[in-house]
C-alpha cells in the first residue's frame, strides 16, 4: 500500500521534476512580440507610477502610491532605470530625463551610502546611459564618449566612493559618506560581493576618462581577495578589510559573494584580461567540488568544505548566466530547471528554499521582484534558442502580472506562500527585471547584436574605434557597456605631480628608518636566511631603482624650472639638523623648517642610510606592508594609487595561461567574437 504510493507519487512527481521541457508550448514570432509589448507596458506602468506619486524619493512605495529614499537620497529609480527607456526605444523619454539628471541632481550630500550599491545602481546606470547616449539621438559634446555630463557625474560619484579603498589590505569599507569619506568608527567589515563588484564599472571609468585610478583600484581589490581564498579555494562571506581576517566563513555562490564570481568573468572578458578568467577557473573548480550537488549549490564551510546549509537562495540564480559567458551550456540549463520547479511551485522563487526539505525558510518567503532567473533565462535563450526558455520567461511574466501589480506600480511579495504584497519596488525592478524579460522578448534588440554590424567611429582626438557592434556586457545591476566604447579614449598623460610624488616616497623611506632605529635599539636583529635576504635585497633594489628614476626626473624638471622647492615658514638653518629633518619629512606640511638642500641629495641621504641597514630588510618589508596612509586630511586619491603601484603587494602572475581551458570551450557567440578569436590574447 504505502510503496503503491510511493510510485504514485513518484510518477506524477517525476515528469514535472525531472523532464520539464518534454512538452513546451511553440511561439511564434507573433507570440513572442506580443509578450514584448506586455512587458513594455509593465514597465511604463511602473514607470510612470514612480514619477507621478515618488519622484524625487528614491523608491516608489506601489500600495501607498508615495516616494521614500532608501539606499541614498538621490533619485535612485531614475537613474536606475534610465537605460531601460534606450533598450525599448523611448528616446524622448530618455532625452528628458537625462537632462533633469544633469541639471538637478547633486551628489555632494552628507549621507552614509553603500559603497556597493552606489557603484552597481548609480554609476552603473551614469555610465550606461552615458554609452548609451548615442543611439537615442541627443545631441552629443563633441568628445563624446571620453567626455559628457553624464560621464563627469559617474565619475564625481566614483571619486566620492574612493576614499573606502584606502585600507592596508586595498579591500574597501562597505559604507562612505558622499562628503566627508569614510564615517569615524565605520564597521572594518565588509561582505565579499562587496569587494569584488566594481571592475566592470571602474575599468569602464578609467577606459573613458583616461584616468587609470579606478581600474588600478578595483583589481588590487580583486587580487587581494584572491589571496585570502582558503585552502581548498573557498571565500567566505565577510572578511575584515584591515586584516584579511574572515568573520562569516560560510562559502556559497549567493548573498554576499555572487557577484565577486560575475565580475571575475565579465571583467575577463569586457577587459581581455585573462588573470580575472584564471582566478574565476580556480575558485570554481572548488564550487564545482565542494557547492554542487545535483546541480543545486549548498553553502558550506569555507576551512572544510562541510555543508552548513542546502539552501537555494533567490539570488544565486544569475550562476546559470554566467556559466552560458562561458559556454557551459548545459550544466546552466540543468540549474535552470531546478530554479524553475520552485518557481512554478510558489509562482516566485522564495529568497531562501531548502532543498533537502524541499520547502521556503522561514522569515525568507519573500519575493522582492528580482531579475536572477530571468537574467539567466535570456541569456541562455540567446545561446541555445530552446524555446523551453520561453516558457519559463512567460512563467515569471504571468507570476508578476498576476500577483504583484498594483494601482501605482509592482510590489513586492511578502510572502510567496500567499502572495500578500508588500510596500517596497527596489530599482532593480525597472532596471533590471523588466529589461531582461524584455529583452527576452525582444529577438531584434540591439542589445543582441552578435558583431554583424557596427558603426566605425573616429573620436575627437582623432582615435578611431568600432562602436555598437554588439557584445554588451551587462553589470550586476543590468547596465550594459558596450566593449567597443572601451576603446575610444586615449590614455591620459600622468597627471602625477612629481615633487609630490617624491616626497611621499622620502616619507615612506623616513618613516620606516624610524622603526628600524626604534627596532635595533630595544632588541638584536637575528639574521634573516639567505633565500630570504635574496628576496629581501631584490625588493630594495627595486624600491632604490624607483627612487632613482624619480629623482632623475624631478632633477630634469627642477633644472627645466630653475626652482627650488619649499615648505612652510623658514626658520634658523641650524634647527636644520639630521634629525629634525627626517621629521620635516615626515610632517612636511605642519613643521616650519626650510630645506634648501635640493631634493636629490636628500634622496642620497636616505638611501646611504638605507644600506647601513641592509640585513633589517625584513623588518623594512614588514612595515612597508603593514604601512597605512589613512583616510583623514590629508587623504589623497594620487597617494593612494601611488602606493598600490609601488607596493606591489599582490601577485599578479599566475602559472599557466594556457591552462585556460575557459577560453577554449564555446562560448556565447558574441562572447566568442571578443574573446576567442584572439583579441582577448592580442590587447595589451
Ligand atoms: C515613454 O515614456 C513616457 C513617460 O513614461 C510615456 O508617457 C510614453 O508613453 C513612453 N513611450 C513609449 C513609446 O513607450
Ligand atoms: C554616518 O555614520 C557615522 C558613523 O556611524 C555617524 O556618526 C554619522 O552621523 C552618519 N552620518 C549620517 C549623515 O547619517
Ligand atoms: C551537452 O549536451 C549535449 C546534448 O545532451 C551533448 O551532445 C554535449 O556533448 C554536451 N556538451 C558538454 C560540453 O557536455
Ligand atoms: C606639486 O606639489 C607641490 C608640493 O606639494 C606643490 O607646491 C605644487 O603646487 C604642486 N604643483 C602642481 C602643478 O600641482
Ligand atoms: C606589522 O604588523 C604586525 C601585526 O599587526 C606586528 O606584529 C608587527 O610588529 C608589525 N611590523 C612592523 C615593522 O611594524
Amino acid at each position: 500500500m504505502f510503496i503503491k504510493y510511493r510510485l504514485l507519487i513518484s510518477l506524477l512527481i517525476l515528469p514535472l521534476t525531472l523532464q520539464p521541457s518534454c512538452s513546451y508550448s511553440q511561439y511564434s514570432r507573433d507570440d513572442i512580440l506580443r509578450y514584448r509589448e506586455e512587458v513594455r507596458q509593465m514597465f511604463n506602468h511602473a514607470y510612470s507610477g514612480y514619477l507621478e506619486h515618488a519622484y524625487p524619493y528614491d523608491e516608489l512605495r506601489p500600495l501607498t502610491c508615495d516616494g521614500i529614499d532608501t539606499w541614498g537620497s538621490y533619485s535612485l529609480t531614475l537613474i536606475d532605470a534610465l537605460d531601460t527607456l534606450v533598450i525599448m526605444g523611448n528616446y524622448t523619454e530618455f532625452e528628458r530625463v537625462v537632462d533633469i539628471i544633469t541639471n538637478s541632481i547633486n551628489f555632494d550630500i552628507n549621507m552614509n551610502v553603500s559603497v556597493f550599491e552606489t557603484n552597481i545602481r548609480v554609476i552603473g546606470g551614469l555610465l550606461s546611459a552615458h554609452i548609451l547616449s548615442h543611439k537615442a539621438g541627443i545631441a552629443l559634446e563633441s568628445d563624446w564618449p571620453c567626455n559628457g555630463p553624464l560621464l563627469r557625474l559617474a565619475e564625481d560619484v566614483a571619486n566620492r566612493l574612493l576614499p573606502a579603498f584606502d585600507t592596508p589590505t586595498g579591500m574597501p569599507y562597505g559604507t562612505v559618506n558622499l562628503k566627508r569619506g569614510v564615517p569615524p568608527g565605520e564597521t572594518t567589515i565588509t561582505c565579499t560581493a562587496g569587494i569584488g563588484t566594481f571592475i566592470l564599472e571602474f575599468g569602464t571609468l578609467s577606459r573613458l576618462t583616461g584616468d587609470p585610478i579606478y581600474e588600478e583600484i578595483a583589481m588590487n581589490a580583486l587580487r587581494s581577495l584572491f589571496q585570502y581564498q582558503s585552502k581548498i579555494g573557498l571565500v567566505g562571506n565577510h572578511i575584515d578589510v584591515m586584516t584579511g581576517m574572515w568573520t562569516a566563513q560560510d562559502s556559497g555562490i549567493g548573498a554576499g559573494i555572487d557577484s565577486y564570481f560575475e565580475y571575475l568573468v565579465k571583467g575577463g572578458l569586457l577587459f581581455n584580461k585573462p588573470e580575472l578568467m584564471s582566478m574565476f577557473s580556480i575558485l570554481e573548480k572548488s564550487v564545482n567540488k565542494y557547492l554542487r550537488h545535483n546541480d543545486w549549490f549548498f553553502w558550506v564551510s569555507m576551512q572544510k568544505g562541510l555543508i552548513t546549509l542546502p539552501l537555494f537562495q533567490s539570488l544565486e540564480a544569475y550562476w546559470p548566466g554566467i556559466l552560458s559567458h562561458i559556454g557551459n551550456l548545459n550544466e546552466s540549463i540543468r540549474s535552470i530547471h531546478n530554479y524553475h520547479h520552485v518557481w512554478k511551485r510558489y509562482g516566485f522563487t522564495p529568497e531562501f528554499y531548502n532543498i533537502i526539505q524541499q520547502e521556503v525558510s522561514t522569515n525568507r518567503e519573500s519575493y522582492p521582484l528580482r531579475p536572477e532567473l530571468i537574467e539567466s533565462v535570456m541569456y541562455l535563450y540567446r545561446a541555445t534558442g530552446d524555446p523551453y526558455l520561453l516558457d519559463v520567461g512567460v512563467d515569471i511574466l504571468k507570476s508578476i502580472q498576476h500577483s504583484a501589480v498594483t494601482s501605482c506600480g509592482y510590489a513586492t511579495i511578502k510572502d510567496c506562500r500567499d502572495h500578500a504584497q508588500d510596500n517596497r519596488m527596489e530599482s532593480f525592478f525597472l532596471a533590471e527585471t523588466t529589461k531582461y524579460l524584455y529583452l527576452l522578448f525582444d529577438p531584434d534588440n540591439f542589445i543582441h547584436n552578435q558583431g554583424e554590424h557596427g558603426r566605425l567611429f573616429r573620436t575627437a582626438s582623432g582615435e578611431s574605434c568600432v562602436i555598437d557592434a554588439g557584445g554588451f556586457l551587462f553589470n550586476t545591476e543590468a547596465h550594459p557597456i558596450d566593449p567597443g566604447v572601451l576603446r575610444c579614449c586615449p590614455k591620459k598623460p600622468s597627471s602625477k605631480n612629481e615633487s609630490a610624488t617624491f616626497s611621499r616616497h622620502l616619507r615612506v623611506f623616513d618613516a620606516n628608518l624610524d622603526a628600524l632605529e626604534q627596532q635595533r635599539s630595544s632588541k638584536p636583529l637575528a639574521m634573516p636566511d639567505v633565500e630570504m635576504l635574496a628576496e629581501l635585497n631584490s625588493l630594495r633594489e627595486h624600491i632604490d631603482r624607483q627612487l632613482k628614476a624619480g629623482a632623475e626626473r624631478d632633477r630634469r624638471k627642477t633644472e627645466a624650472q630653475n626652482r627650488k622647492y619649499s615648505f612652510g615658514n623658514p626658520l634658523r638653518k641650524d634647527v636644520c639638523t639630521r634629525q629634525n629633518w627626517l621629521k620635516f619629512v615626515f610632517f612636511a606640511r605642519r613643521t616650519r623648517c626650510e630645506r634648501r638642500t635640493n631634493f636629490i641629495d636628500v634622496i642620497e641621504d636616505i638611501r646611504l642610510k638605507f644600506a647601513s641597514f641592509r640585513n633589517e630588510v625584513r623588518l623594512f618589508k614588514d612595515y612597508l606592508l603593514n604601512k597605512t596612509e589613512f583616510t583623514g586630511d590629508n587623504y589623497d586619491p594620487q597617494v593612494m594609487l601611488e602606493r598600490i603601484l609601488q607596493e606591489r603587494r599582490h601577485s599578479t602572475t599566475f602559472a599557466s595561461f594556457t591552462e585556460l581551458k575557459l577560453l577554449y570551450c564555446k562560448p556565447q557567440q558574441y562572447i566568442q567574437r571578443l574573446s576567442f578569436l584572439g583579441q582577448f590574447f592580442n590587447s595589451p
